[in-house]
Formats: structure tokens, C-alpha cells, sequence
């Protein structure tokens, strides 16, 4: 292999050449695939004398024509992974044929054209349309597709690309074809083809201006009656973009198809969305709420990109952010539509906190718009990595208010559709829109780290002024070792003692007085340090800021407890009531931690308890608000507050703070399971979800316990559960300690959904994210079950090691995954990247495994890429 080369975004160049259309032929079959492509090129520059360099990645070549004439061995260069043509015809344009071979049935990395279950399907984006056929494999080369497919009928009865059908029928030998027309420019990573033994759910979907859509949903037969939900989602999201943006699909067909094998969770191909199976399939009882509510995400996220991403896409994939962090954000909006506003951000903030900030804080941290990649696909590893540029997205809509940011969605597509563009094409459409002055806003796209933020308050009576102080700093990052101010949107609000907002009247900041007339402000902070002094404050008021999470940043303030608790119980913003909970128990658990190294007693506060207990027992708060406000931060962003991570000690006080409070609280927990239950038919909405999520968690509280009357509880629950989300809660209630109980109950219910494998996947990954004592052996003797599949990616397990047989296991699994599939093996050896922040013997032990991976023969680029930056950071 060559040495892997890092690619540079100041490098970019426009392309000599572009395809205007391109016309694909695809005969498949089970042992090779011929690929034949026709391409119109034409030059940029006229009369350019510029080789024409295509892509191509475990291809074989069967022949080149330019024109109809066939060259000869001497008029290409070909290495492996180049064609060259070094002399074109010097035209306005030309056709240039190309003929390869593949080999699907031999893929395993799930990338390019491959088999799932017998069915044929692509996976093109970012970099695999140029393992089907040589190609300018970038976003900036946009042209118009036909596709024809060709395969046994018996084998292959469905045959779909993108697009519309054209025609289609039998030839011989059994064998039959489609034909299939893309109105619309794409880059080739939007390209699909589908082809295997199929069913259809149908429905229709009228558009606003009367374009009358149909709606398929394709899975093997025996899946359709649990594509129900997907296509509710389908078309909400439609009915929603047309409402909230003014978006309206732009072709008659739709299509959605589930796969079983699938490298993440969905893609927007064009009108051919290719998702992961567990994406689609639901049903009450082989579904969570958890995963309704994902489909309904996803399923609007692909959808979402048909205009933002597909119609106007990237000029280059350094700015990826500008189709997913839009697209996230849509989609977050939309799932905030449909369900609760306040416990989607929460939600959305706690993958921040969890994903992004130590990803932010590690070897592997990134702008939002990358300056250099070895291998792209690294940037799409790591869950729900699009989160920070999804924030830069809402910031515009915080500043703009909603209006402002339609008007500058609208100018965006007026200037841009059917383009490949750059996150400044965006900046610059808010901008103008709205003649908004954004000062150092596009910091944000260049600076990698999570910025900190400082607050200092302070009142005076006399003056009768409260005054905030902030202050910036955004922490070093590799390659990036100091940073600029940047602009950060500051929502805030100033609680009376009575726990009602003030209505502010005026705030001074650089030498203005700027009126308003409202509870609450948007402060612009765009320097290291400054002051906004808000008048007419008549007694020391409470501060409540960055309202609903209003910037991606860390915030330390000089709240004392006091005004914490007194936040959780009044603030009028919810997210931030969580936030000041969350905030206290963060204090909290990190003091016990140094209780727990120093081998002192753990005592908790009874305020806490006590603040928690009058949150469970409000009756006026939504219930999914309540199981959210009374669930403790995870020990990974405990660790992550920490100098030296110390997995043991948090661990330890994670689960004594939980005991103590289920413990303290048990009453009213055991109230809230009793008249939360349901046996009414499973009902996906806002409403029964909260119920459900309410009553889950605190049967997970009680049995924490290890009382056998909760753990009898939890066992009833487990087996009067009439849905998934019942019982699967159940029975990780159980799961929490270790014993004949949890070994039963898991026994029990794998028997039981041994038939499912979307189910079995759940029992497996509830099993290898446990934390009882002893767990590696466990989950190493799970590789050996007879339902676990290494190629499949929703199988491979998230194994987070804790002592050096965790290291090694995963260490062992990264190697042996590599081989099959990179971008899945480089996804897990994430899980080091941060081994710097533990303990020595931990670092010792992690370096290892990182340096006996970094030996290992044959490593891919996207392995070689994640290791050798964790070692070298
Ligand atoms: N664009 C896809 C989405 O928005 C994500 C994606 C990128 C992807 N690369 C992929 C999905 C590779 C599957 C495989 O959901
Ligand atoms: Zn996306």
C-alpha cells in the first residue's frame, strides 16, 4: 500500500473537466458485474490540454473509448487507484466509455456496490462510486444520470435507481432489465442501485402545488407490516418541510429500502434513500420508543437532504457540515415539531455532551469544516458527529430569529440550487438576507475545541445594576495551538426572587445603551473579555443564561448551589431548569469522586435529594421532562470534567448517588411505576412516551436497589409488558446487578426473540455496554454465540474497556474487522483515541493495543488515519 496522504482543503482546485451526463449500465451477477459508463466531458478551460484523472479503487478495466475509438495500453496510465488519460480531444465536448468489472458478492466493507441478504445495493458517499466504475469521484463534478439494470429476473425481481422508471422489461436467458432517469444534476455519491427480491409498502403523497408523489417503502415481504411507522414519518417530514420551509419534493416517485447490512444508519440517495433495516422495521413489540423516535429522525433526515445536500450539495467534502450540519438541525427541528420542544434539545445536548465535547477535547478534534483528512469516511465515524455543526446552524436562527433565518434559507436556494457550494455560500446567504452583521461568526467553522466560557455576575443596589462578565477561551487542539475570539450567541433572562422573569428594560455594552422591552435577551459576546450592565434592576436578580443551550460551548458561572436550586425549581426556560439540575449533580458527583480517591465516607446532600423529589413529584411538568431531570450525567461526562479520568471512582459514586437516591425517594418512585402502567394498545406520541419513559426510569431507580420486592416488581413488569419499550426496560432494570435473576431474565428473553435478529441485537449490546463486575468475559464469550455476525456492523460491539483485557479484546476486534470493514474497525478503534486521560497503568495498556493495531499488516487508511493521530497527540 501506498503511504496513506493527507489531503488539504487550501489545496482545492477546480476540476479540468466536467460530465454533463453519464449514462451507466450495470449487468449483474453472482460472480462478477459489468459496469459499462458512458460520459459526456467537456473541458472547463477551452482547448485544455490537461489529463483527465479518474478514480478508481478495486476495479478491473476492461476498456477505454474516447469518441468510439478504443485506445491501447500506451494511451492510459493506469496504477491502483488511477486511469489517467494523458491527451483528450481538444472539443467543446466529448464521450468517453469505460467498461469494469466487479466483484459485489467478495465487498464486505459495505461500501460501493455489495450484497446484503442475497440483494444487491450501493453505499456510493463519500468515496464509493469509485469502486464501481472509473470516475471524477467529487462533489463538484454534478451531471445527469441514466442507469440500466440488468439481472435474473427469479434472483432479482426489483430492479430500482434514482430517478424515474423509464422503461423496463424481459430479455433472454430469464434475465430482464429497468431503465432509469434522473432528472436532476448529482454528484456521483448520490448514486443507488437496489436490486433483489423485494416488497412494497404504497402510498401517495399530494405536494402543495398538486404533484402527486408516490411513496415506496422496500423490505423482504415478511417486513412490510412493520414499515407502518416508517411511512407515517415519510410523510410527516414531506407535510413539514412544506410548512416550516417551503420545501416541496421535486420528483413523482419516492423510494426508501431497508437493508440489513448497512455501515451507519441511512442514506439520502437521490429519490432511492438506502437505510439500515433497524431504521425502518418497527412494531410495538419488537420496537422502543427510543427507536420510533429514531426512524422518525432519520427517516426526516433523508428526506431533509433531497434539498439540502442533494439539490445544492458540496463544492468539496471538507464542507460536509454545510449538507449535514443544516440537515441535522432539521431534522431536530422537525422531531421538535412532532413531539416535546424541551426534551428534544435536552436529548440533543446530551449527545453533545457525550459525543462531540470529548471528541472536541481529543486527538481526532476538527473544525466543522476540516482543514485536512486522510480518509474521509473518518469523519462520518463516531455517533452523531454532525451535532456541533447542527449548533452553528440553530446560532444563525438564534441571532436571525425564525423569519430572518426563513429569508435567508430562501436566498440560499435562490442563489444556489443545482449548485456545489461552501459553508460561506451559506454565511454570506443568512447575511444578506437579513443585512446582518455576524462580526467573528465564521470562527466557528475554522477552530477546532469546545470554547469556555466564563460568567461573573454581580449587582448593585445603589445603581440598582446587574452586570455579566464573560469571558472565552477555546483550549488547544492538534495543529491548532491558539485560538481566536469567536461569536457567541448569549440568551438570558433574570429571575425575581419570587422566581418570575423581569422584564429587562435596557442593557449597556461597549459604550451603548441598547432598550429592549422583554423577558429575556440575546447578549452578542465577540471578544475575549466583556461586560453587559443591565439597569433598572430593582433587588439581586437570579441569572438565568444561554437559554436553551443558545451556543455549543462549556459555561462556568459563580452560581452558587443555592441559585442552582433555586434555577431548577423557577426558571421559565425548562431546558435550562434540566440544565440547572444537571449543573448540580455534575458539582456533586465530581466532589464525591475526590471523596471516594481520598477514602472518605460518601455522604449526599439532602438538598439535592430533595430538590430531585420535588421535581419527580411536580405534577405540572411533562413526565418525559421529569425522567429526563432526574437522570444523573453519565459517568463518561463526569470523566470528562476530570484532570486524570478515574473510571473506578466515578463509576462508584455514579451508582452510590443512585442508590441513595432511589433509596430516599423510594415512595414516590414506587408511586410514579404504579400509575404510569398502560395495557392499552401501544400508541406512539408525545404524550405515552413521557408515560412510559416516566415509569421506566423509575423502575430502573427501585431496582437499583436490589430489594427482592423491586426486583419482583421489575420481573411483573417484565412480564406483563405488552411493547418493547416495557419490556426491554424491564429487563435492564434487572440487568443492572449481577445474579441468577439477570441470567434468567436475559435467558428468557432471548428464547424468546431468538427469531428477530433486530431484537437479539439489543439483548447483545445491553450485555456488552454492561458495567457488572467481570464483564469482558462475558462479553467475550458472547463472540462465540451462534447469533453473533462480525461483518454485520449493528452487531460489532461499542466495547469500551475498563481494565487491560477490555483493551485487548477490542484491540484483537479492530484487527480482525479491518480486514472485512475499515470504516466500521476505525468507528472502534475510536474508543482509544483518548487514552492519554487515565491512569498510567490504563495509558500503558491502551498504547499497547494502539501500537499493535498500527503493526498489523495491511492496515486501511481509515484505521491507519484514527491510530496514528491517538498515538501521536
Ligand atoms: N449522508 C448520510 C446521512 O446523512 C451519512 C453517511 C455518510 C453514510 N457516509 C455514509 C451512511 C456511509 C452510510 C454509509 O445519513
Ligand atoms: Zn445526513
Amino acid at each position: 500500500m501506498d503511504a496513506p496522504k493527507e489531503i488539504f482543503l487550501k489545496d482545492y482546485t477546480k476540476p479540468d473537466y466536467y460530465f454533463e451526463t453519464v449514462d451507466l449500465s450495470f449487468s449483474l451477477g453472482e460472480e462478477k458485474t459489468i459496469v459499462s459508463s458512458l460520459i459526456k466531458v467537456s473541458p472547463r478551460v477551452q482547448g485544455s490540454s490537461a489529463p483527465l484523472v479518474l478514480d478508481g479503487h478495486d476495479l478491473k478495466l476492461l476498456s477505454v473509448k474516447v469518441e468510439g475509438k478504443l485506445l491501447k495500453e500506451g494511451d492510459y496510465q493506469l496504477d491502483s487507484r488511477h486511469l489517467t488519460l494523458p491527451s483528450l480531444p481538444a472539443k467543446e465536448s466529448f464521450v468517453l466509455e469505460i467498461d469494469t468489472e466487479i466483484y459485489p458478492h467478495k465487498n464486505t466493507s459495505l461500501d460501493g456496490l455489495y450484497k446484503s441478504s442475497g440483494n444487491f445495493c450501493t453505499q456510493c458517499e463519500a468515496e464509493g462510486f469509485r469502486k464501481i466504475t472509473f470516475y471524477q469521484d467529487r462533489p463538484d463534478i454534478m451531471a445527469k444520470y441514466t442507469c440500466r439494470v440488468e439481472a435474473d429476473k427469479s434472483l432479482y425481481p426489483v430492479l430500482l435507481s434514482n430517478g424515474n422508471l423509464i422503461s423496463q422489461g424481459d430479455i433472454e436467458g430469464g434475465r430482464h432489465f429497468a431503465l432509469w432517469e434522473d432528472p436532476f444534476k448529482k454528484p456521483c455519491y448520490l448514486f443507488a442501485l437496489v436490486a433483489g427480491q423485494l416488497a412494497s409498502r404504497d402510498d401517495t403523497f399530494t405536494t402543495r402545488s398538486g404533484r402527486e408523489v408516490s411513496l415506496k417503502i422496500w423490505t423482504p415481504a415478511e417486513d412490510l407490516p412493520k414499515t407502518a411507522h416508517a411511512m407515517y414519518s415519510l410523510k410527516a417530514a414531506m407535510k413539514w418541510d412544506e410548512d416550516v420551509f417551503g420545501l416541496e419534493y421535486d420528483l413523482d416517485l419516492f423510494n426508501i429500502v431497508a437493508v440489513p447490512d448497512f455501515n451507519m444508519g441511512a442514506m439520502e440517495n437521490k429519490s432511492l434513500n438506502i437505510f439500515n433495516s433497524k431504521l425502518v422495521l418497527a412494531s410495538p413489540e419488537t420496537a422502543t420508543d427510543a427507536d420510533y423516535a429514531a426512524i422518525l429522525g432519520v427517516i426526516g433526515h433523508e428526506y431533509f437532504h433531497n434539498w439540502t445536500g442533494n439539490r445544492v450539495t458540496c463544492r468539496d467534502w471538507f464542507q460536509l457540515s454545510l449538507k449535514e450540519g443544516l440537515t441535522v438541525f432539521r431534522d431536530q427541528e422537525f422531531s421538535s415539531d412532532m413531539g416535546s420542544r424541551t426534551v428534544k434539545r435536552i436529548a440533543d445536548v446530551s449527545k453533545l455532551r457525550i459525543y462531540q465535547f470529548p471528541q472536541d477535547a481529543g486527538p481526532m478534534a476538527h473544525p466543522v469544516r476540516p482543514h485536512s483528512y486522510i480518509k474521509m469516511d473518518n469523519f462520518y465515524t463516531g455517533k452523531f458527529l454532525f451535532a456541533k455543526g447542527a449548533e452553528v446552524v440553530r446560532m444563525y436562527k438564534t441571532l436571525l430569529g425564525s423569519e430572518g433565518f426563513r429569508k435567508g434559507i430562501d436566498l440560499y436556494f435562490q442563489r444556489h440550487d443545482e449548485q456545489a457550494v461552501t459553508c460561506e455560500d451559506f454565511f454570506a446567504a443568512m447575511r444578506d438576507a437579513n443585512s446582518a452583521d455576524f462580526a467573528n461568526f465564521l470562527q466557528w467553522y475554522s477552530q477546532a475545541g469546545t470554547p469556555v466560557v466564563k460568567v461573573a455576575s454581580s449587582y448593585n443596589a445603589e445603581a440598582r445594576t446587574f452586570s455579566l462578565k464573560f469571558s472565552q477561551e477555546i483550549p488547544p487542539t492538534p495543529g491548532q495551538p491558539t485560538k481566536e475570539a469567536t461569536f457567541i450567541p448569549v440568551v438570558v433572562g433574570l429571575l425575581d426572587s419570587s422566581g418570575k422573569d423581569i422584564t429587562l428594560s435596557s442593557v449597556y455594552h461597549d459604550g451603548t445603551l441598547q432598550t429592549i422591552s422583554s423577558s429575556s435577551t440575546i447578549l452578542r459576546v465577540t471578544k475575549k473579555e466583556e461586560e453587559f450592565v443591565f439597569s433598572d434592576i430593582a433587588e439581586r436578580p437570579v441569572p438565568s443564561l444561554f437559554r436553551g443551550f443558545s451556543a455549543p460551548v462549556r459555561v462556568e458561572t459563580d452560581l452558587s448551589d443555592d441559585d442552582l436550586f433555586f434555577l431548577l425549581a423557577h426558571d421559565s426556560d425548562e431546558f435550562n431548569r434540566w440544565e440547572a439540575g444537571q449543573v448540580l449533580a455534575r458539582k456533586l458527583m465530581l466532589n464525591l469522586v475526590s471523596d471516594f480517591q481520598q477514602n472518605r465516607p460518601l455522604v449526599l446532600n439532602p438538598k439535592f435529594i430533595q430538590g430531585l423529589g420535588s421535581v419527580l413529584s411536580d405534577s405540572t411538568l411533562d413526565k418525559e421532562f421529569i425522567a429526563k431531570a432526574i437522570t444523573l450525567p453519565g459517568e463518561g461526562e463526569i470523566m470528562d470534567m476530570m484532570a486524570v479520568a478515574d473510571p473506578d471512582a466515578v463509576h462508584a459514586v455514579r451508582k452510590f448517588v443512585r442508590k441513595q437516591l432511589a433509596s430516599e425517594l423510594k415512595t414516590e418512585l414506587l408511586k410514579i411505576v404504579e400509575n404510569n402502567r398502560s395495557t392499552e394498545a401501544y400508541v406512539f406520541d408525545h404524550p405515552n412516551m413521557a408515560r412510559r419513559a416516566l415509569k421506566n426510569t423509575a423502575l430502573a431507580y427501585l431496582a437499583s436497589l436490589e430489594d427482592p420486592s423491586y426486583v419482583e416488581l421489575a420481573l411483573s413488569e417484565y412480564k406483563l409488558a405488552t411493547n418493547l419499550t416495557d419490556q426491554f426496560a424491564a429487563l435492564a432494570a434487572l440487568a443492572q446487578n449481577r445474579g441468577k435473576t439477570r441470567d434468567n431474565v436475559l435467558a428468557d428473553f432471548y428464547n424468546k426473540w431468538q427469531g428477530d435478529y433486530l431484537v437479539v441485537n439489543k439483548w447483545f449490546l445491553l450485555q456488552s455496554s454492561s458495567d457488572i463486575p467481570g464483564n469482558v468475559e462475558n462479553v467475550t464469550k458472547l463472540l462465540d454465540h451462534p447469533a453473533f455476525d462480525l461483518r454485520n456492523p449493528n452487531k460489532a460491539m461499542n466495547f469500551h474497556a475498563k481494565d487491560g483485557s477490555g483493551y485487548k479484546f477490542l484491540g484483537d476486534i479492530v484487527v480482525q474487522l479491518d480486514k472485512i470493514n475499515p470504516q466500521v474497525a476505525s468507528r472502534m478503534v475510536s474508543a482509544f483515541s483518548r487514552w492519554k486521560r487515565y491512569d498510567e497503568t490504563r495509558q500503558a495498556l491502551a498504547k499497547a493495543q494502539l501500537e499493535m493495531i498500527m503493526s498489523a499488516n495491511g492496515l486501511s487508511e481509515n484505521v491507519f488515519e484514527i491510530a496514528s493521530k491517538s498515538l501521536a497527540a
